[in-house]
């Protein structure tokens, strides 16, 4: 049966780059992991498995991960080798310490953030990467009303927008520091040109979105400047 939410309708459509910044926050995210080539890389929260087949087309030995069997499958016709597990099971899954590299994008904020970062760090050996784009609360969205819309944006989307506490940018700092990450290097995520993005643009909805919208009725009212999109690049200590 067709799941009616995003994360279905991806599989549906086969859609790709379901991430803020879209195809350019993938090469951004390369361009920053290529000083670990050659070497092992994850890639969390797979999809359909696009950004994965361009990694191993860089010279990555990519491993997906996908909890979604529709979107596994997709992975798997690529001839990608992929894992059924989530971020957080992924320790109990893959050696300790054997990979080079996690890629994880729009995924992070979907996870138990402590438990997926513990679990990456895990898996990395000491020195290796974790790059990752996700949206992430501002300093203006409400904190009272930021477990709402996390709550509302699931039931519509399947998917929440933003982790469920009101986490910033220098919060998520501190977690992956909590987690044995340094940031080494972060940005906006790229805006592929769009001047004033609205949410189903910053989630990078596609024709899905639009279908899910219609069907649940209705519209996320998240002011603009509640959400940030970024690309980050954190090494494991
Ligand atoms: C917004 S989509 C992004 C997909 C892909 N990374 C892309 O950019 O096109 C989120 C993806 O994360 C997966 N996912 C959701 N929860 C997850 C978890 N706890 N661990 C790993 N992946 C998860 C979903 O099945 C989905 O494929």
């Amino acid at each position: 049966m067709r799941d009616n939410n995003y994360v279905g309708w991806m599989a549906a459509l086969g859609r790709g780059d379901q991430h803020p910044g879209g195809a350019a926050a993938s090469e951004l995210l390369s361009t920053w992991i290529d000083p670990w080539l050659p070497g092992s890389l994850v890639e969390l929260g797979a999809g359909i498995g696009a950004n994965a087949a361009r990694l191993r087309t860089r010279g990555w030995t990519v491993t997906a991960v996908e909890p979604n069997p529709r979107l596994r499958r997709q992975g798997a016709s690529r001839g990608l080798r992929v894992l059924d597990c989530s971020a957080e099971s992924l320790a109990g899954i893959v050696r300790p310490g054997s990979v080079d590299v996690v890629v994880a994008e729009s995924v992070l904020a979907l996870t138990d953030l402590p438990r997926a970062l513990a679990s990456v760090a895990t898996v990395l050996r000491p020195g290796g990467a974790l790059a990752f784009c996700d949206l992430v609360w501002t300093e203006h969205a409400d904190p009272a009303r930021v477990r709402e819309v996390h709550d509302d944006s699931l039931a519509r989307f399947g998917i929440p927008v933003a982790t469920r506490e009101r986490l910033t940018w220098a919060d998520w700092n501190h977690v992956l520091s909590l987690a044995g990450f340094d940031v080494r290097s972060d940005a906006p995520a790229p805006t592929d040109g769009v001047r004033a993005p609205g949410l189903s643009h910053r989630l990078r909805s596609p024709l899905a979105s639009l279908r899910i919208h219609r069907s649940h009725r209705g519209q996320l009212n998240v002011p603009g400047d509640w959400l940030e999109a970024r690309c980050a690049l954190a090494v494991r200590l």
